[in-house]
């Protein structure tokens, strides 16, 4: 059957996404960064009215009502967004826009691996520009390159949950000759946005979910702020409707309650910095996150033995080896009694 098959797509591996148990199971899940609370009442509350309604029309392909709400929040040209099938579905129009066959998507090294794939599916290359030990950026991320078409940068990034200075983010898109996605896909657990600049400078685009944050991974729904011009064009790539009317409802409604957002962002936040913490003084190497997760290594310790012990023990967290760099075990912010179980079952582990 593989004549069929294009070879870009024989020779990928594909992205393998974290382990998803069933729903209804009892494992603690801190390995793919979703929020371990119930999400803002206001979004519930939209789909049932979406329901009773009914689903027998096709949604507003370009969702206007969530649009128009968050141009009001960010003080944003509505014609300057567009949603998608979570932030998955945004870089991957983000890509078949601007990225052919043989030419080049930039990623800084580690990070997130979907980006990847999404150039091999292109039959693009992907040049990965390897972080300092400091997480932060070499000046060749910089720098113009032939063939050159998109660089991706998730701030902040996964696996270490570090940021990269706004200031800094201004130079790497002033000195590129290619738009600079910033993936913001965490960003409400960190300080400072560029949504204002996205745009406004004609080359910085800026995507968010409502996956972590917002408690809605299961919703699916992302946007992206960019230059007008460029969301004309998008519009062309995406699907027509690509967001269904019960995801566009509940972003809105969500995205709407402040109050939830503000609540939500303190409790993650202290529980983060309590696991940072507890993670360090058991001997971990841990960078100051701003995300909802942590990125712990350690040399003395084969750390895969961790996660298959807290795995063996109900607790799932995420092992990540990235070749030429080193591995480590990305732990996601859960409840304090999540991550409460989870540190006292490695400090079983290391003590042992
Ligand atoms: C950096 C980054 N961007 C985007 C996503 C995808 O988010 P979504 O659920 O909106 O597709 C993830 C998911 O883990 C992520 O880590």
């Amino acid at each position: 059957m593989s004549r069929y098959i294009r070879p870009e797509i024989l020779s990928m591996s594909g992205y393998v996404a974290g382990e998803q148990p069933a729903s209804d199971s009892d494992v603690i899940k801190l390995n793919t960064n979703e929020n371990p609370y119930r999400a803002s009442e206001k979004s519930y509350n939209a789909i049932r009215r979406v329901l009773e309604f009914g689903l027998s029309r096709y949604p507003d392909p370009r969702a206007a009502e969530f649009c128009e709400i968050v141009g009001r929040k960010y003080g944003i040209d509505p014609a300057t967004i567009l949603c998608g099938n979570g932030s998955d579905d945004i870089l991957t129009i983000l890509t078949r826009t601007f990225v052919g066959s043989g030419e080049l998507l930039r990623l800084p090294y580690p990070t997130y691996i979907l980006y990847r794939s999404l150039a091999e599916i292109q039959g693009a290359g992907s040049e990965l520009i390897h972080f300092n030990e400091d997480w932060s950026l070499p000046d060749n991320f910089y720098s113009a390159g032939e063939n050159l078409r998109l660089v991706f940068l998730p701030n902040p990034n996964s696996p270490s949950g570090t940021v990269i200075p706004k200031e800094r983010i201004v130079e790497i898109a002033d000195n590129l000759p290619c738009p600079l996605v910033i993936d913001e896909a965490y960003i409400d657990f960190a300080d400072d946005s560029c949504i204002d600049l996205a745009g406004r400078h004609k080359r910085i685009i800026v995507t968010r979910t409502f996956s972590k944050s917002h408690s809605l991974a299961g919703l699916r729904f992302g946007y992206l702020v960019a230059a007008v011009e460029l969301v004309e064009q998008m519009l062309k790539v995406k699907d027509s409707y690509n967001c269904d009317t019960i995801s566009i409802a509940a972003a809105a409604a969500a995205i709407s309650d402040e109050s939830w957002q503000v609540e939500n962002r303190k409790k993650i936040i202290a529980t983060r910095n309590r696991l940072t913490e507890k993670m360090r003084a058991m001997g971990f190497n841990v960078p100051d996150s701003k995300a909802n997760f942590t990125w712990n290594t350690r040399t003395d310790i084969n750390v895969r033995l961790i996660y298959e012990y807290l795995k063996s023990q109900g607790v799932l967290v995420r092992y990540m080896n990235y070749p030429d760099w080193g591995d480590g075990l990305r732990i996601s912010v859960g409840t304090d009694e999540q991550v409460d179980k989870c540190l006292e079952l490695i400090r079983q582990f290391v003590e042992k």
